[in-house]
């Protein structure tokens, strides 16, 4: 089955998504029966390009490089992001554009948008699942489309398609979670005896943490990822301000000794649980005993743990972030959407 895909937002991860395209194109028609065209891309920076019969991915992928789409053929018609969701002919769209949790714009404004129009989407900005689930999964329904959003949550490791899916029959009663790569980085050198400003200058100089930190080491980006767990696979939507947070910027040498004389470990630990007075949800470090299944996970590594009423306990461990980790989650949920089709 052939799947006309318009991609908008063309950084790391949609180029993650192209490279996998790209490279994958044979194997996809022969293993799934699935051809994904690309008919259009629009990127802030780059411009537009499109094509109704397809672009040539590696092209589009060498001018990314460049930094601009211009030469492309294609090009000459330059439309912004919700020009070429409306006005050009698509099966699903592929939103990768920043994240935002005040307003989860732009993507949610295109999101909206493509539902609408009867595309379906696939997605990894974390803004609008965050905000808008439950809106968004009935618009989806009404007009007859998809949406999928794997990879807000542990990168490509297939978390929320194993629990909708594989655990389908069973009832998740808690999760918890290293959700972030970069703070659990952070935990990782100061068990080595780092201080906290070293092991954070050493992930900013290795790409894993930003200039500004604040989103990851406050726990932001967890609290996030909580919400989207306690709504995708607990149906109960919590707004981000009934998530109590704390990052792991108090967490000092001198807490990480007395939790390894005790054979305990800091983790940033992301839970979500049915509590007598409904779904509870928290962010917050914790030293977990050294047996416990998440304390074993070092470095930049996530992991979940689900505990369920009838499998009981589940841990999955995987990368959380990447180009390609994550580009990856954007084809499994096209693969999902080639099937739902
Ligand atoms: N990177 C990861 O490992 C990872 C993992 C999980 C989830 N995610 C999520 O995936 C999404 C993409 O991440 P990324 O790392 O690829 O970010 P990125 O490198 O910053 O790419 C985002 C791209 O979207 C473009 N863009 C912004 N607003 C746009 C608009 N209105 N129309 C068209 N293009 C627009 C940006 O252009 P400009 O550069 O000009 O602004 C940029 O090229 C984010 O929501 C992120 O939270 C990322």
């Amino acid at each position: 089955m052939k799947h006309r895909v318009t991609l908008i937002g063309c950084g790391t991860v949609g180029q993650g998504l192209l490279e996998l395209l790209r490279d994958g194109r044979e194997d996809l028609a022969t293993q799934h029966g699935a051809e994904f065209s690309l008919v259009g891309v629009s990127d802030l920076r780059m411009g537009s390009a499109e094509a109704s019969t397809g672009l040539d991915v590696g092209a589009v992928l060498d001018a990314a490089k460049r930094g601009s789409f211009d030469g492309l053929p294609g090009s000459e018609r330059k439309r912004d992001a919700i020009g070429m969701i409306q006005e050009v002919p698509a099966d699903i769209l592929a939103e990768a554009t920043h994240t935002d949790l005040q307003t989860g714009d732009p993507g949610l404004t295109h999101i909206r948008s493509a539902l609408t129009a009867g595309r379906s989407v696939v997605t990894t900005n974390k803004g609008p699942i965050v905000l808008a689930l439950r809106e968004l999964t009935e618009l989806a329904r009404t007009h007859g489309a998809h949406l999928r959003f794997e990879g807000t949550v542990m990168s490509g490791t297939p978390v929320l398609s194993v629990a909708t899916r594989d655990l389908a029959g069973d009832r998740i009663q808690e999760i918890r979670g290293i959700l972030n790569g970069t703070t659990n980085y952070i935990l990782t050198r100061m068990e080595i005896g780092e201080s906290y400003d070293d092991a954070l200058a050493d992930a900013q100089k290795k790409g894993y943490a930003e200039a500004k930190p604040d989103a990851d080491v406050e726990g932001y980006d967890a609290q996030a990822k909580v919400v989207i767990l306690a709504a995708a696979l607990m149906g109960t939507e919590l707004p981000l301000s009934k998530v109590p947070c704390e990052g792991i910027t108090g967490i000092t040498p001198d807490m990480i000794a007395t939790a390894r004389d005790a054979g305990q470990r800091y983790k940033l630990i992301s839970s979500v649980r049915r509590g007598a007075g409904g779904v509870e949800a928290s962010v917050r470090p914790m030293a977990l005993d050294l047996d416990d299944p998440l304390a074993a996970i070092g470095g930049t590594m996530n992991a979940i743990d689900f505990r369920t009423s009838l499998l009981g306990p589940l841990t999955i461990v995987g990368p959380g972030a990447g180009r390609r980790e994550t580009g990856f989650a954007l084809l499994s949920d096209l693969l999902s959407v080639h099937r739902a089709r």
